[in-house]
């Protein structure tokens, strides 16, 4: 089969998630990576692209040269689809631009930095035959797939609690100093956004909540902390959550939850029973049930859901991580441009779209002075 040719946007030397997405790209043989503009600086681009052995020709100076070179090649040569991995103000006129000259997207999150962008871009692709997928890392973890199956098939029983924590510390060391504040680009809005801490990590932890439990989240309350005055992003927050019916939960996140790494849980307890998982853990889903003793599931074992085992690359007893979890979303991409698409096996604009509405609704609540307010 032949591989699908991919360009990428962002992710030069240095970045965070550039590597992720290489890697897992590479991990089911199924995309090529072929050009790109890896950085808006010429020559560190050019460094970066020879260093990962990349042909320079296919090496751009912005995307509007890679758009109209790639568009000049024959169509079994041209880039079929596009990593966007810039920082989050480059995602919304990159991707506007990548779906007006007919490329499938796979753009990380949160989708743009606005829910009037992300609408625009839903509206731009609606008439479109293209794959869009917003990278939500966590759901192509094997466990949490397994834990959406269970849920799916009523282990726990009808729904009543749902609980995700967010806990990052990396923001402390810079909140207290004006200074260094100003050298972090998710701490300014012109770059990253209405919000910092729940834009980040706090629309991973809503994604994962709709994602697990097949049910959208109705209206939130929200108290976000900026810690300073002169600080207008939000580092920490608490989010009351409801469902349908009186289901109800809470979305804690947190970038100033000290000497906390990426401590991401999310629990959801049904009338039966709960399942319970832990990003720093991932390959362990407990299962508590009402009058038995805890159960811990593992990957790579035929009692796994379709999905599950789908996303596992090796038998029992070898760890995967991250850079798997992307690698399966990577996948269900590729079998869906290969016109094979599996339901749940990558996170979809629509997710995206509802991550930028999730933020703004928080941000209207807390500034409204803590009231509810629907996600419409
Ligand atoms: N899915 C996840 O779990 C996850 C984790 C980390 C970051 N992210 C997201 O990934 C994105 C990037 O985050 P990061 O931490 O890797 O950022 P970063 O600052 O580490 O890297 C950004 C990269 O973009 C490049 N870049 C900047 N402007 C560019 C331009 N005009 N053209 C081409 N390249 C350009 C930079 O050179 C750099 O290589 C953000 O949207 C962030 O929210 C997602």
């Amino acid at each position: 089969m032949a591989k699908i040719r991919m360009g990428i946007l962002g992710g030069g030397g240095g970045s965070l998630i550039g590597p992720v997405h290489r890697i897992a790209s590479s991990m089911f043989d199924r995309f090529e990576i072929v050009g790109g503009v890896f950085n808006p600086n010429w020559k560190d681009n050019i460094r970066f692209a020879k260093k990962i052995g990349l042909n320079e020709d296919r090496i751009y100076k912005d995307l509007e040269e890679l758009l109209s070179k790639e568009r000049s090649l024959a169509e079994d040569k041209r880039i079929e689809v596009v990593s966007v991995l810039t920082p989050n103000f480059l995602h919304f006129p990159m991707v506007k631009r990548l779906l007006e000259e007919d490329f499938h997207v796979i753009c990380e999150k949160p989708l743009t930095t606005s829910y009037a962008e992300a609408l625009e871009l839903k509206k731009l692709r609606e008439d479109k035959q293209l794959i869009f997928a917003v990278t939500y890392t966590y759901s192509g973890y094997p466990m949490v797939r397994q834990m959406r199956s269970m849920i799916q098939d009523g282990i726990i029983g009808t729904i009543q609690k749902i609980d995700a924590q967010y806990y990052q510390g990396w923001i402390n060391p810079v909140i207290h100093d004006p200074e260094s504040r100003k050298k972090v680009w998710r701490l300014q809005p012109e770059k990253s956004g209405q919000s910092c801490c729940i834009g980040d990590v706090g629309t991973h932890a809503f994604q994962m909540l709709e994602y697990v439990t097949g049910q959208p989240i109705k209206s939130v309350l929200a108290d976000l902390n900026y810690l300073y005055e002169d600080n207008v992003m939000d580092i920490d927050g608490t989010v009351l959550l409801r469902l349908d019916g009186n289901a109800k939960g809470v979305l804690r996140a947190s970038q100033i939850a000290t000497a906390e790494e990426n401590n991401f849980t999310v629990a959801i307890y049904g009338t039966k029973g709960h399942l319970k998982w832990a990003q720093e853990n991932p390959n362990y889903l407990y299962h508590g049930l009402e009058g038995s003793p805890l159960q811990v599931l593992k990957p790579g074992h035929e009692y796994n859901s379709d999905a599950a085992t789908q996303s596992t690359k090796l038998p029992p007893g070898h760890p995967e991580g991250i850079f798997d979890a992307m690698g399966n979303i990577y996948h269900g991409v590729a079998d869906a441009i290969a016109n094979n698409p599996r339901e749940g096996s990558y996170p979809y604009l629509i997710d995206g779209v509802r991550g930028m509405q999730f933020i703004e609704c928080v941000i209207q609540s807390h500034k409204s002075g803590n009231q509810w307010t629907e996600i419409k």
